[in-house]
């Protein structure tokens, strides 16, 4: 272990966490469900569970990467040697959510060059996304495109590559994000849509607005796939721990909340508040957004920089899901970070494909009912990230203790404020939540094969 790399600073290991967290999944995903699961109820079901159950995790997993020094697989064993298989079930995740990132990364890089090069016309019509995405050669191409930039970042290893990149990349993002959504509000008609957005409305309170947000927090934060081992494995033992999961989580919450801004105000105003816009899906960025850029002066270059920020998002997140399977392999076989790298991407292209080409050619497959990019989210995002977590709160609560965790969690000589939070979190709170969330996954995955 060596040559295992670390980040230099407290504030560059909190960036390149941060830059993992924020993602889709926070510009893409978090706007249109607050969409359409009642704006401000979602908004404030995520933000008590983020300082709750996502703080709770995000600690556990930071702090045993940290305590042991190595990525999943191995930190598991090297902490009770009957439990290294909850290593291997988290090492897994990454490796299939890569390949399916990748591609929807390939498609922000599409429209991103569409917007730069003055397409944004031809973007806003109705089958401009589904022609795209039902091709052959292009939305191949712009997958190729997306995975070359993320495996030449990781080839340049945590210090130089991944802390760099992400210390400029972020406060770009975030001056970007914040621009963006204070124009969005100066549309005409766009207050209205904010109010929807802000305001709690007890109406639209039910058990699955809670467990959409749940499920979009694990996402969110990249929690239970290794991630956070990881990077907790390559921080420095006098950065303060706790502090810095705040950092992360209210990064990761502060960019969520400005995405719905940008996005929720100006759909609203652009359909005349008609809901159904607003539940558009996942369409809502790729189909509904451009029109809004086409409808205001200066579009083009909104759109553009959008776009922009949306790639950069994306490419941090998938830094993060390369730089995991990579150090997985270079700890378990040995070999040295360019190798590893030229076999994670070669692998990476080859499972990407079918992802890719499930809109077109390959739609004839559909596992569980559905496209096999959604099959693989589904899989990964509603089965196993919920089962490793449950795992993990067992391992931490029952086996190795709460106690365990906490002690690093001081190691750093700093208070642990959130102590007692954190051991009736993970022992009790947490996993009847995860239960919850994964019996309505199976509960909608059978509802999908009666179809
Ligand atoms: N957290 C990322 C996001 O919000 C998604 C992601 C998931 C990143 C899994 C890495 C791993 O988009």
């Amino acid at each position: 272990m060596k040559n295992r790399g670390n980040f230099s600073s407290r504030i560059g290991f909190v960036l390149a966490a941060a830059g993992s967290a924020v993602g889709l999944g926070n510009i893409w995903r978090f706007p249109y469900l607050a969409a359409k699961y009642g704006g401000g109820t979602f908004l404030l079901c995520y933000l008590v569970l983020a300082v709750t159950f996502g703080f709770t995790l995000m600690i556990a997993e930071i702090a045993i990467g940290r305590k042991t020094r190595l990525s999943a697989i191995g930190a598991f064993s090297a902490l009770d040697k009957r439990f290294g298989f909850i290593g291997i079930l988290a090492s897994i995740v990454p490796i299939i959510i890569f390949p399916y990132y990748s591609v929807i990364g390939g498609w922000v890089v599409k429209y991103l060059v569409t917007f730069a090069s003055g397409g944004m016309q031809a973007a806003t019509s109705d089958t401009y996304f589904t022609g795209f995405i039902g091709g052959l050669a292009d939305p191949l191409l712009w997958f190729c495109v997306f995975v070359g930039c993320t495996a030449l970042v990781v080839l340049f290893g945590v210090e130089k590559g991944i802390e760099k990149v992400s210390t400029i990349l972020m406060p770009i993002l975030v001056v970007l994000t914040i621009g963006i959504a204070v124009y969005s509000l100066t549309i005409d008609g766009a207050m209205e849509g904010f109010l929807y957005y802000i305001k709690p409305n007890l109406e639209d309170f039910s058990a699955t607005t809670i467990l959409a947000a749940m499920g979009q927090l694990f996402y969110s934060m990249s929690l239970a796939m290794g991630i956070m081992i990881t990077y907790g494995s390559y921080m420095q033992k006098e950065n303060h721990l706790e502090g810095s999961v705040r950092q992360i989580e209210i990064f990761d919450t502060a960019i969520a909340f400005f995405a719905g801004m940008m996005i929720i105000p100006a759909v609203y105003a652009f359909s005349g508040g008609d809901k159904s816009a607003m539940s558009a899906g996942p369409g809502l960025m790729f189909i509904t957004l451009p029109k809004v850029f086409a409808s205001m002066p200066g579009g083009a270059f909104v759109g553009t920089f959008f776009f922009l920020l949306v790639f950069f998002a994306a490419l941090t997140s998938a830094i993060s899901l390369m730089e995991t399977i990579v150090s997985i392999i270079m700890d378990k076989f040995n070999l040295p970070r360019k190798k590893t790298c030229l076999i994670v991407l070669i692998m990476t292209l080859i499972l990407g494909i079918p992802s890719s080409l499930g809109f077109g050619v390959l739609d004839f497959i559909q596992p569980l009912g559905m496209s096999i990019l959604d099959a693989w989210d589904f899989i990964s995002n509603s089965v196993m990230m919920p089962i490793i977590a449950l795992f993990t709160c067992f391992f931490v609560g029952f086996i190795i203790k709460p106690q365990a965790i906490i002690d690093e969690v001081k190691q750093d000589g700093e208070k642990f404020k959130a102590a007692k939070m954190f051991t009736v979190m993970i022992k009790w709170i947490a996993p009847i939540f995860l239960i919850l969330i994964l019996l309505s996954s199976i509960a909608s995955a059978l509802g999908f094969m009666s179809i």
